[in-house]
């Protein structure tokens, strides 16, 4: 079932009724202030950290979902709406959401008035801005009153969460004409304050949540929507908001239009007061009068669309299969953006209060934006690389705010430094600079212990082959990609992580997937050393990829696929001597990646295992059996019941290495196959059962053991936005960025006869057709570039500027 379209010309995702499986969410705002916005208008802002400068209130796990936001009630003679149907839930007449690419609109109609809920945030500035436009449809004269409403976070969202014999005391406002300031803790420590405006003088306003709502009445029924009106409250303590009433009368076919602005505002330590008590409001002035009517509104809007326009212009895929297009051209690239601006911190499913960036995370997700924004992903990698230690390892995650490692977590994720290597080389293959790595660059924050990035990725290799097991394979740490195969940990004790209790390295368990990361990220690293012209550092480095491979077919092979792990008393994980957890995805996926098994046939058989053990209708799961019986020695992964998460779930993420390792071996039939399982616009008609937003991925759907087959959880931030894009865009269409050209190398479908791709690369633009005739799917046969045929199929950059017209033939 469906309740929604995709709109392509307007790159849109069309909601057609309120009552969605969930709430289907938008990310508003690209820099510093950020909102979540759902097809309700539920949703929450907050500014750069969504812990510690949340300026809205927002209750997870409520009942019903999704009741706070960012909503205007309508009150029209008896009856009271909203345009996005919650929270009164008054069945409207007509609704409809448009999410777009960083703005969202919302209609409803209702007794012949219409209101439409337009809301963004503009580039370049601290504020969420809101329009509402209401219209007189009907034959009769409307007097209407019209009342938006926003709760106020006492800025650090955790404290606000639980701190409640302070909170209840803290709480400040200053009304000022159409404004209404939240100062809470602004007279001493903080320097910021929010404001919500409107355009014009409101009939009424109310900043106490407890005058506006009633003690006992709540977003859905509030009480001076419902009785006689706002009542001109001052919030002492307890919960400031803006409330703000406007009578309007409208005459049949009139229509008025308000727009309002919430924003975020900090002021120099000196210049924090107008008067004793009194905030300076300069520069929340300056704010509202750059939106003071709807010709400066449209220009902000116009902007974000010429924005948006060309991040997307990167890369443009045309291949006559509209799912395929949509999701490669806008959605999948926009969720990148997303995993970008939030890594793994605020969504429905992510708090905003529990995880910083993650080192790992954030180097994958770097995949997928590095084409879009290159000198930000620049950025990003130096902010990463600054939190590895001198040794080579890496703490698992930092913060956004300090950028310092979490000494909480701390590190021993040994998949981590590949990452690195994994991140900073496919920002080189995008964009020749080289010179990224003579950037000094310190190690553990420290400055005096920087050294040039080149350095940093180099003993990322050095670490994993200086930190080998029994059987020569990778010692796992803490935990590899799998956060829950948690080899060294033992955790007895509700309540205690499982990745962090007990020793972080043992001398045994040992990860047959890192090996083969450094099978693949290792001989990337030598062709670097090759590039650079340190021949025999590279020569050295293939000669301990060698001897990884062989370690991985040999220690790491099972018979017919790739073993998963050995545990802390040298048990085989991932093999058929295991009752439960007898293969599991992702050695599969990053083994035959790496190319091991490719030349005697095991990439086959692993794969053919896959197909024949782990297929779903809905995606690959990550293993199997799952595992029933919690097991003291594997952790977290046996924590969840059979089917959810790492036990057996689909695990989106992983997926799109099977992708990647078909395509390698030239299965175009697989590899679109499995792309298409787990795309969300193939499975738009089944919303319904898969619940989360058709337009993005979630990072799990419930696998084939657990009772809810098809369901998926945790939408929008997730490694798999970036995974996909590159098994789409790389390893499908096949144009891959490498450090010596653009490699045209597709594994296509075989009923997928031709198709385009326009791809920006190093400031000049290629547009790249390819044919494949015969169905071959794979295997440039002919490759003619501005009219003059190219010997093997690697591209050698061409000038700035320039527009390079390729044809491939595949056969
Ligand atoms: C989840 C993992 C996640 C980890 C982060 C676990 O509970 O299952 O998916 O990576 O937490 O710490
Ligand atoms: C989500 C985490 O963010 C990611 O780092 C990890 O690889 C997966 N879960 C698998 O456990």
């Amino acid at each position: 079932m469906k309740f929604g379209y995709f709109d392509d010309e307007r790159s849109e995702y069309v909601i057609t009724t309120p009552r969605t499986p969930l709430p289907w969410i938008n990310y508003l705002g690209s820099e510093d202030l950020f909102a979540l916005c759902s097809n309700t208008a539920g949703g929450y802002s907050f500014y750069r950290d969504a812990r510690l400068r949340r300026i809205t209130r927002y209750r997870y796990n409520n009942s019903p979902l999704d009741s706070d936001g960012f909503h205007v009630y309508i009150r029209d003679g008896d009856t009271v709406w909203n345009p996005g149907w919650q929270p009164v839930q008054t069945e409207p007449d007509f609704y409809r959401c448009r999410h777009g690419l960083g703005y969202t609109v919302i209609e409803g109609k209702k007794n012949g008035v219409a209101v439409r809920q337009e809301l963004f945030v503009p580039k370049g500035d601290n504020c969420l801005l809101m329009r509402v436009r209401v219209s007189n449809e009907g034959a009769d004269e409307k007097a209407l009153k019209v009342f938006p409403y926003v709760e106020f976070c006492l800025w650090d969202a955790m404290d606000d969460s639980s701190n409640f014999q302070r909170n209840f005391s803290t709480g400040e406002v200053e009304i000022d004409g159409a404004a209404i300031y939240h100062k809470t803790e602004y007279r001493e420590r903080r320097n910021h304050y929010a404001v919500f405006w409107a355009d014009r003088q409101p009939d009424g306003f109310d900043t106490s949540r407890e005058a506006f709502m009633g003690v006992y009445g709540g977003p859905a029924r509030p009480e001076a929507v419902f009785s006689g009106g706002c009542t001109g409250s001052v919030a002492h303590g307890w919960q400031p908001v803006a409330a703000q009433q406007f009578n309007l009368t409208l005459a049949p076919g009139a229509a008025e239009e308000l727009i309002f602005g919430l924003g975020y505002i900090e002021n120099p330590q000196d210049e924090k007061w107008e008067a004793l008590g009194v905030i300076n409001k300069t520069r929340a002035k300056a704010m509202m009068a750059r939106y003071a009517d709807g010709a400066a509104f449209d220009a902000a809007l116009r902007t974000l669309s010429e924005h948006w326009k060309g991040l997307l212009s990167s890369y443009r895929a045309s291949t006559g299969d509209e799912k395929l297009d949509r999701m490669v051209n806008v959605w999948n690239q926009y969720q990148c953006m997303v995993t970008f601006n939030m890594s793994r911190s605020a969504s429905y499913f992510e708090s905003g209060m529990g995880r910083g960036m993650g080192f790992r995370d954030s180097c994958q997700d770097l995949l997928g934006f590095v084409h879009m924004i290159p000198e930000r992903a620049r950025e990003r990698i130096l902010d990463i690389a600054a939190t590895q230690f001198p040794d080579g390892s890496a703490y698992h995650q930092y913060q956004p705010l300090t950028k310092k490692g979490n000494l909480d977590v701390g590190s021993g994720f040994n998949d981590d430094p590949l990452w690195l290597i994994a991140g900073t080389c496919a920002y080189i293959a995008e964009t020749g600079d080289f010179g990224i790595l003579d950037e000094l660059v310190p190690f553990d924050n420290d400055e005096s212990l920087a050294e040039p990035l080149l350095e940093h990725l180099r003993r990322s290799f050095n670490y994993t082959r200086t930190h080998l097991g029994p059987h020569g394979l990778p010692l796992t740490g803490r935990a590899d990609w799998n956060d829950c195969l948690n080899l060294n940990c033992f955790s007895e004790h509700p309540g205690e992580s499982f990745q962090i209790t007990g020793p972080s390295e043992g001398p045994v368990a040992e990860s047959v997937f890192i090996a083969g990361m450094f099978v693949k990220y290792g001989s990337v690293w030598a062709r670097l050393c090759r590039a650079l012209g340190r021949e025999e550092e590279a020569a050295d480095a293939e000669r301990s990829v060698e001897k990884m491979t062989a370690v991985t077919l040999d220690a790491g092979w099972d018979g017919e696929w790739f073993r998963r792990a050995y545990d802390a008393f040298g048990h085989v994980v991932g093999g058929k001597e295991c009752e439960e957890g007898q293969i599991f995805i992702e050695p599969q996926g990053m083994c035959v990646m790496a190319g091991i098994g490719k030349e005697d046939g095991r990439a086959e058989l692993a794969l053919k295992s896959v197909r024949e053990r782990l297929d779903t209708e809905y995606g690959i799961v990550l293993q199997q059996p799952p595992y029933r019986r919690y097991h003291l020695e594997l952790g977290e992964i046996s924590s969840y019941p059979p089917g959810y998460k790492e036990n057996a779930g689909i695990f989106c993420h992983n997926n799109p290495w099977i992708v990647c390792a078909e395509a390698e071996l030239g299965h175009g039939d697989r590899a679109f196959e499995v792309y298409r399982r787990t795309c969300p616009a193939y499975l738009e008609d089944i919303s319904e059962i898969h619940r989360t937003e058709p337009y993005v991925y979630s990072q799990m759907v419930a696998g084939k053991d657990a009772p809810t087959f098809g369901e998926a959880k945790n939408s929008w931030l997730t490694g798999t936005a970036a995974w996909t894009f590159v098994s789409v865009s790389q390893a499908i269409l096949g144009i891959k960025p490498e450090l010596e050209g653009l490699r045209i190398d597709p594994c296509v479908p075989s009923d997928l006869k031709s198709f385009t791709v326009t791809r920006r690369w190093r400031g000049a633009v290629y547009v790249i057709t390819v044919s494949d005739p015969e169905g071959r799917q794979k295997g440039v046969r002919e490759l003619i570039v501005d009219g003059e045929r190219l010997e093997g199929n690697v591209i050698p950059a061409r000038p700035e500027g320039s527009v390079v017209k390729v044809t491939a033939v595949l056969g």
